[in-house]
Formats: structure tokens, C-alpha cells, sequence
């Protein structure tokens, strides 16, 4: 017995072939770790929201899973990738406490505008801070923040 294909069949096959969409998309390897920031990254928000900040490494990790939490378009290598390329140039830097504004504070520090005002408040009202345990008595501001980054303060 012959198994017979009907005519119509193998046109059909080939257009299916035509119109269904390819399955999994192919990841381009020639894409940089910046391009991949920038597809992943400059989507809801523009660079304002990142460019100035410094932060360590688990702090962008912790950022980047946000996001993702958040709806960012990034499979697991790419979160991989954003975070190697995070905690690399937007890295942790010094901290001129005696000097920078609140609005740098800010960017330096996982705090808010708030707590950043009340560091320059307390340098205004007390002329000056002189150790981290001048810090530590700043209102609102967390000790274990000032703690995890005692080797960047600058006197
Ligand atoms: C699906 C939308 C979306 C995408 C994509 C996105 N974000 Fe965000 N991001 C937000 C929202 C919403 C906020 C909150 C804004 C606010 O707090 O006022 C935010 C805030 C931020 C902040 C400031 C708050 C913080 O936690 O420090 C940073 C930094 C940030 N995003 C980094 C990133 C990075 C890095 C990526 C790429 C992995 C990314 N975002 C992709 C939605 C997104």
C-alpha cells in the first residue's frame, strides 16, 4: 500500500513556512555589553536616571532585578552582562561629605533627597564633620549605610 500525500499539501507546508514567525529569535553576538544596557535600560527611562550614580555592585544587582521586577526585557545573561557593566563604570567613588550638595550626596548614597538635605544640614549647624561617628549621628540617615561605605567618606 502507497501512503499518498495530497496535491494540495506541500504548497500549504511551504507557505505555513513562510508565515509563522520564527520561534526563538537568535541573540546577536556582536552586541556590546553597552549596547545591551542601552537596549535593556534606555526604555521606560532615559539615562538621567542612572548617569551620576555609583554604586557597588549588589547595590546595582539589586537595581537591575528591580527593574526586571519592573518589566525591563532582559534574559538572565543579559542581567549578567548590565551588572558586569554597571558595577565597571558607574562604580563607587569618593565622598567629599564636607563639600558635595545634597543633590551629589544623593547620587553617591542609597538615600533620599531628604536625608541627603539633612547631612548638609547637620554640616551647616555642627561646621563640619570630622569622622564617621559625626556621621552617624546625622537624623535619618541609616548607620549601616554610613558603615558599608566608611572607606569612601573624604574629611
Ligand atoms: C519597565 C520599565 C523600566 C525599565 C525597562 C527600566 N526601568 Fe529603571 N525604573 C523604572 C521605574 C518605574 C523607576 C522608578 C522611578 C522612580 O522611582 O521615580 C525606575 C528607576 C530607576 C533607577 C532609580 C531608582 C533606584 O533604584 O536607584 C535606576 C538607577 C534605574 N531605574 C536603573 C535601571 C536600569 C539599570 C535598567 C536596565 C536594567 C532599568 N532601570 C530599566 C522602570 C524601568
Amino acid at each position: 500500500m502507497r501512503f499518498r500525500i495530497p496535491g494540495a499539501f506541500l504548497p500549504a507546508a511551504g507557505l505555513l513556512y513562510l508565515v509563522l514567525p520564527p520561534i526563538a529569535r537568535p541573540q546577536s553576538d556582536e552586541e556590546t555589553p553597552k549596547q545591551v544596557f542601552q537596549r535593556v535600560c534606555i526604555d521606560c527611562h532615559g539615562m538621567e536616571m542612572i548617569e551620576g550614580k555609583h554604586y557597588r555592585r549588589e547595590l546595582w544587582q539589586q537595581t537591575v532585578q528591580q527593574m526586571v521586577r519592573r518589566g525591563a526585557r532582559a534574559s538572565g545573561g543579559d542581567v549578567q552582562t548590565i551588572v558586569d557593566y554597571l558595577a565597571a563604570n558607574y562604580a563607587p567613588t569618593k565622598i567629599h561629605v564636607n563639600s558635595e550638595s545634597a543633590a551629589e550626596l544623593q547620587l553617591d548614597l542609597p538615600i533620599t533627597l531628604d536625608t541627603a538635605s539633612a547631612i548638609v544640614r547637620y554640616r551647616q549647624e555642627h561646621g563640619g564633620f570630622k569622622s564617621i561617628d559625626d556621621l552617624e549621628k546625622v537624623p535619618n540617615l541609616n548607620p549601616a549605610i554610613v558603615r558599608e561605605n566608611q572607606d569612601r567618606f573624604v574629611f
